[in-house]
């Protein structure tokens, strides 16, 4: 629905998360009347350009990133006359904030002011600290964070404090794209409006969880930043484990903000501690050579970071979970992502126990349900049938099966653009709180460190195949993980 004016203020305005995600987003919701026309978008950046070269570059963005016939030229002009540009040297107390300020001359003290930070996040500190110094924080301002929020614990508290010397934490909107999706969100929904389900989620009807994010592409041209990450700081210690707070949090008394993190937050601190010596029996990590794929041979990670680099930075990880508490005792869960496997996949797989007993001469296959974030979200449930084409009672599986884009014809909205209309509303429920954040490194630093000193821990996997062999083992001899997509 409709927000009031605000201006949009975003740091790091040049670079790639503003192109492919947040001008695109901005624009839908423009286009969806969501947004006045008397709000203003400002890019900021160290690069020294007008605003007239600033909208060239959004507007071949829009051109790229806004799919299908969504994108206008009337719709898009208007758009673009509520972008602006100022280069800003965000992290020093310099003279260019001029550049900024002048475009708050003499503006309304009472307009919803978010500060979008998508700079490395040892900048955010400083530049939280020179938007408050230079007098454009007010009780109305509010401050996005990119992720990574840090590259460890220590270096997040660091963040964490430096930011909150500024913002009080309910005007820090920390930001996880996965809570963002549709179907991350239809989580919720799918537990808490349905019985049926709530009374199988525990460890009495489920044997394990599967989480996947697997992705084809490379790193692409992101090797500096990734190169410093790795997958399971890039992808497990935020968007994974989100995801599993959300299929393992208890019913929380409300939908609002404090009462539904309160319970991620529950998750979180249940999860059984690794101890540097386990680290080896819960944790794989590998890295792609070159391999062959879809779109035929590629090249390995480390031709990718360029020539003559070395690296030990895991472009794979799988891991098992525990979460201890009374509903889920020692049920496993299985996280994985990873660069360049075969298919380009989010799902949750809850893998129910099998009968206790069988009175069928067939094999029986325990029950499955599959929650497909993307692509072709949707819900499939498997189920044991009758073989019709048998007199016998020959059983097969067969799935209960439900297409959301065929069930409820819609448009997929891209994640980030319900985000940021909701930095605007100023409501914080799909995004972290601080103490979820310091919670979730706490859990993966053991892993970290141990990565760290023991660089033999590192395995290879092709290209284009489902990672290292070890992700295997870590399921153990019955347990397979959801491969056939
Ligand atoms: C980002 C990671 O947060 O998520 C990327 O930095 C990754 O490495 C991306 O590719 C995956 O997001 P999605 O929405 O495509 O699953």
């Amino acid at each position: 629905s409709h927000v009031e004016t605000f201006d949009y203020v975003v740091f790091g305005a040049t670079g790639d998360l503003t192109m492919r995600k947040l001008l695109p987003a901005l624009y839908h919701r423009f286009r969806d009347g969501q947004i006045p026309a008397d709000s203003r978008i400002i890019g900021t950046a160290r690069s020294k350009l007008s605003h007239d070269e600033f909208r060239e570059r959004a507007e071949k963005a829009l051109g790229r990133f806004v799919k299908g016939d969504a994108l206008d030229a009337e719709t898009a002009r208007r758009f673009l006359g509520m972008v602006f540009y100022a280069s800003v040297n965000g992290a020093e107390a310099d003279s260019t904030w001029p550049n900024l300020l002048e475009l708050f001359g003499d503006d309304r003290q009472d307009k919803i002011r978010v500060f979008y930070l998508a700079t490395s996040p040892g900048l955010y500190g400083a530049i939280c600290q020179n938007l408050s110094d230079k007098g454009l924080v007010t009780d109305r301002s509010r401050v996005v964070l990119e992720k990574p929020i840090g590259h460890d614990l220590a270096s997040a508290r660091k963040v964490n404090d430096d930011v909150g010397k500024v913002f009080p934490e309910n005007r820090v909107f920390r930001i996880d794209h996965y809570l963002g999706k549709e179907t991350v969100q239809n989580l919720i929904a799918l537990r808490f409006a349905n019985p049926v389900f709530e009374r199988l989620w525990s460890a009495d009807a489920i044997d394990h969880v599967q989480i996947t994010a697997a992705e084809t592409v490379g790193v692409e041209g992101r090797g500096d930043y990734y190169d410093h990450s790795g997958a399971l700081r890039d992808m497990i210690q935020n968007h994974l484990l989100q995801v599993m707070c959300l299929v393992a949090m208890e019913p929380p008394g409300t939908l609002g903000a404090d009462d539904v993190r309160n319970e991620k937050l529950k998750v979180l601190r249940a999860l059984k501690p690794i101890r540097p010596a386990d680290v080896d029996h819960v944790a794989v990590r590998g890295q792609y050579g070159r391999g062959r794929t879809g779109d035929g041979i590629v090249p390995a990670y480390l031709e990718e970071l360029g020539e003559g680099r070395q690296s030990n930075t895991e472009t794979y990880v799988a891991l098992r979970a525990e979460v201890h508490t009374w509903r889920w005792g020692k049920v496993p869960f299985f996280l994985r992502s990873g660069k360049r496997l075969p298919a380009k996949v989010s799902e949750v797989v809850i893998q129910f126990r099998e009968t206790p007993w069988s009175i069928f001469p067939s094999q029986l296959q325990a029950n499955r349900l599959i929650l497909r974030l993307q692509p072709e979200e949707g819900i499939q449930l498997s189920i044991m049938n009758k073989d019709p084409a048998m007199d016998s009672m020959a059983l097969r599986p067969a799935n209960i099966d439900v297409a959301f884009e065929k069930a409820f014809s819609t448009r997929y909205p891209d994640a980030y653009e319900r985000l940021l209309m909701d930095t605007v509303r100023g409501d914080p429920v799909l995004f972290m709180r601080r103490d979820e954040v310091e919670a979730a490194w706490t859990w993966v630093e053991p892993i970290l460190d141990s990565w760290r000193e023991r660089p033999d821990t590192l395995r290879h996997y092709s290209a284009g195949t489902w990672g290292p062999d070890q992700a295997r083992h870590l399921l153990g001899s019955n347990r397979q993980w959801h491969e056939d997509m």
